[in-house]
């Protein structure tokens, strides 16, 4: 099993959404986030004053899948977050040792979906 941790864009995540669930992949973890990439956060202009944004809001998601459907959940995921510009997101990927559905004591890729 794989952990997908995906760093995107708030507004993508709608699309990110759907582009998961047509490759079988119904379940995730959304969190709100704040951070920065080699940008060092952002620069923008209000009411003709430039002022910086140190701290960029995007969601993070984590994601746990079995391998077969590994490879697919990336490429939905690069897909579906992408605009071409700065910011766009990144996606790490670990390992996953165990997994547990408490309700009915399933365990591994039995307890993920
Ligand atoms: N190495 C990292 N470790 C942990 N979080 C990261 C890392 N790089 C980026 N992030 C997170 O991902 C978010 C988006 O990163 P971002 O897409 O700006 O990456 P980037 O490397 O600056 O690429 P780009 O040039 O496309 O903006 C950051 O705001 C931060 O929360
Ligand atoms: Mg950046």
């Amino acid at each position: 099993m794989k952990l997908i941790m995906a760093i995107i864009q708030p507004e993508r995540l709608a699309p990110v959404r759907q582009a998961l669930a047509e490759v079988d992949v119904t379940a995730m973890t959304v969190s709100e986030a704040r951070g920065f990439g080699r940008q060092g956060g952002i620069t923008t202009t209000y009411r003709g004053a430039e002022y910086r944004v140190e701290y960029v809001n995007k969601l993070k998601l984590d994601i746990v899948v079995s391998e077969p459907f590994y490879q697919a959940a990336i490429k939905a995921i690069m897909e579906a977050a992408h605009t071409g510009k700065i910011g766009d997101g990144k996606i790490f990927v670990l390992d996953v040792e165990k997994a547990y559905r408490i309700r009915t004591g399933e365990e591994d890729e039995v307890a993920l979906n």
